[in-house]
């Protein structure tokens, strides 16, 4: 039975699943070495809360309650020691990755499922490194997480039928839809969305149609609610990127193969929405979408 989590790393996804099942009731111990991200992934959660209680959603009661049930802390050891479920949620980076699945596996008590919201790293890998293999598990939110209802569940080599379906189960039970796929690179929402945004790079860097035409044929035309650049950019550059490697890596196939106009973005530094520009130029507090001046 489920009733402590701790997630670890406050960036956009760990305050989205931190919330998420706080407002479900569970008792969540949100851990970040950084202490101003745990500040500033309080103050998202307050702000998303807010969204919903505006909507009328959730009373402000719940609101109170949800924020009540999350606990900050620094310390990956002592923020773990009393988890039934750890959710790892940190950079997606797989040094970074086996340490924290290191530290959680000394740390958690032996009942405790060990899952990683990784977006493409192999879960059989990170199990690998543990002392419960069967235990390590993949539970992929998408972003934002308290919006979209979809959990990709994902089977490691080694995980129990029994801790999927305790994964699969407590999904339903934050309101969402699980999936259960099994563990090859990509799984199955990466290894079908990155192959089709690296295509839109390379429809743009083969002058085939500007970004505004690309994402407009796409959200019209197919129903999407972003275009596949502004897609990109909301994921960030980066993370498409290392995901794609992963995928041409992962499958040695030519087709994954980055587009070298998306390596190039990466290497200038332009990621997408998280620091202002990418196909288009944000700026806080703006919906407006404002297509690069490099791209018009
Ligand atoms: N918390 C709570 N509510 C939120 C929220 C958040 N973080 N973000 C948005 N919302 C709510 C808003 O309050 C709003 O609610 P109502 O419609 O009930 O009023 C609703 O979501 C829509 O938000 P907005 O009106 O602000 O903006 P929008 O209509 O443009 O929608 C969006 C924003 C939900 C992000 C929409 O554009 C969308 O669905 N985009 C695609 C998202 C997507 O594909 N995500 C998957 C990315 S891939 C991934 O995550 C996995 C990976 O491994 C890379």
């Amino acid at each position: 039975m489920i009733k402590n989590i701790s997630v670890i790393g406050a960036g956009t996804m760990g305050n989205g699943i931190a919330h998420v099942f706080a407002q479900y009731g569970f008792k969540v111990n949100l851990i970040d070495v950084n202490p101003t991200q745990l500040q500033r992934a309080m103050a998202t959660i307050g702000k998303n809360l807010d969204r919903q209680v505006a909507k009328g959603t959730l009373t402000e009661e719940q609101k109170k309650a949800t924020l009540d049930n999350i606990s900050i802390l620094p310390d990956v050891s002592e923020g773990v020691k009393d988890a039934d479920l750890v959710v790892e949620a940190a950079t997606e980076n797989i040094d970074l990755k086996l340490e924290i699945f290191r530290l959680m596996d000394l740390g958690a008590p032996p009942h405790c499922i060990l899952a990683t919201n990784t977006s493409s790293i192999s879960i059989t890998k990170i199990a690998a490194k543990t002392n419960r293999a069967d235990k390590v598990v993949g539970m992929h939110f998408m972003n934002p997480v308290p919006v979209m209802k979809l959990v990709e569940v994902i089977d490691g080599y080694a995980t129990s039928k029994e801790v999927t379906q305790t994964i699969v189960e407590l999904s339903k039970q934050l309101g969402k839809i699980p999936c259960v796929v099994n563990d090859y690179p990509g799984f199955i929402a990466n290894r079908i969305l990155m192959p089709m945004i690296n295509e839109a790079i390379y429809s743009l860097y083969e002058g085939v149609a500007g970004v505004e035409e690309i994402d407009t044929v796409m959200k019209l035309g197919m129903a999407h609610p972003m275009g596949p650049l502004q897609l990109a950019d909301f994921i960030g550059l980066d993370v498409c990127l290392a995901i794609l490697k992963v995928l041409h890596d992962g499958f040695g196939n030519p087709k994954y193969a980055p587009c070298p106009l998306l390596v190039n973005m990466v290497t200038a530094g332009k990621l997408g929405a998280k620091n202002g520009e990418g196909f288009y130029m944000y700026t806080p507090g703006s919906k407006e979408l404002v297509v690069s001046s490099r791209f018009k």
